[in-house]
């Protein structure tokens, strides 16, 4: 999509959880480039101030920092305060790897409730604080990074996959109930991909770093990319693909389309 048409569907301010470093970062240049104002959030001032002054310098926008932890129980009334009045027309959520590479059983409940905290009851709570507004505009988007681990439990990331899968079947319903809107809804499920907190965990655990991650710039991009076209886009798979994923983006619309009129008739209005 061209940069004008893009900033008119989807601006003009964006708003990026987990914005100062990774993917978070490549989405923000990105679309500062497209010339969206942006609203930055993470959990340290430094990163997120240098990149505001980069990217208020390169493209002329405006940039809003605020620093949030996402995992805190008022996140979503903080995110809604850092916005103020500025119409957010994209909403990205990124923020969302796991620190804690553990067996469930094997760390504090503390951290899974953290874990859990930013990556389902926060993403529910700024998909409807945000999505609202895009409602009633009739226009907007929303992106929730995902990951592969979102089709199956797997040992030693089971709270990660399970808040992975919830994000990505909200997502499909949100697609799904909103898309007669006009407000676009994708689960950008990604792979493993050159992050500084993934080469961390990395490093930390004495395994090496692969040759064949993801950059972060291409990840952004295909993201941006997709976003017209969820409810599902799987990193390195076509459309019709399940490689990793276990369907495919196009079967599970597919599936969706098909039964969504049924599903509906469950939802009363007030
Ligand atoms: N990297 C991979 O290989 C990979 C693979 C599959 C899926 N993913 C997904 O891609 C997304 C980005 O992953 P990532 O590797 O860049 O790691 P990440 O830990 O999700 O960090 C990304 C950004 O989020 C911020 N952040 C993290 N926790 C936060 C919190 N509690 N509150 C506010 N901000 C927070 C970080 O900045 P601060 O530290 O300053 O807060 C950073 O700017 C995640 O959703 C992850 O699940 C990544």
């Amino acid at each position: 999509m061209e940069a004008e048409a893009f900033a008119s569907r989807y601006g003009p301010w964006a708003l990026i959880a987990g914005a100062s470093e990774g993917t978070g970062a490549s989405f923000a240049r990105q679309l500062a480039e497209a010339g969206l104002d942006l609203i930055l959030v993470a959990r340290r001032q430094a990163p997120l101030d240098q990149l505001a002054d980069e990217l208020r310098a390169r493209h002329g926008v405006e940039v809003v920092t605020a620093t949030i932890d996402l995992a805190a129980e008022d996140a979503t009334a903080r995110l809604v305060e850092a916005a103020g009045h500025r119409e957010v027309g994209l909403l990205i959520l990124n923020a969302g790897a796991d620190p804690n590479g553990s067996m469930f059983l094997d760390n504090a409940i503390a951290n899974w409730d953290a874990l859990a905290t930013r990556n389902v009851m926060t993403t529910m709570r700024a998909l409807h604080a945000f999505g609202a507004p895009m409602r009633e505009r009739g226009r907007g988007g929303m992106i929730v990074v995902g990951s592969g681990a979102c089709y199956a439990g797997l040992p030693g990331i089971g709270v990660y996959a399970a808040s992975k899968a919830f994000d990505l079947v909200l997502c499909e319903a949100l697609w799904a109930e909103l898309e007669p809107h006009g407000v676009d809804v994708l689960s950008y499920v990604i792979g493993r991909t050159d992050t500084p907190a993934h080469r961390e965990l990395m490093e930390a655990r004495g395994m090496a770093i692969p040759d064949n991650l993801a950059d972060p710039d291409d990840v952004a991009r295909l993201g941006l990319e997709r976003l017209p076209h969820g409810p599902v886009c799987n990193w390195g798979e076509a459309d019709d693909e399940a490689v990793v994923s276990a369907t495919s983006a196009a079967q599970r619309r597919e599936r969706i389309r098909a039964v969504a009129a049924m599903s509906a008739a469950y939802a009363a209005k007030g």
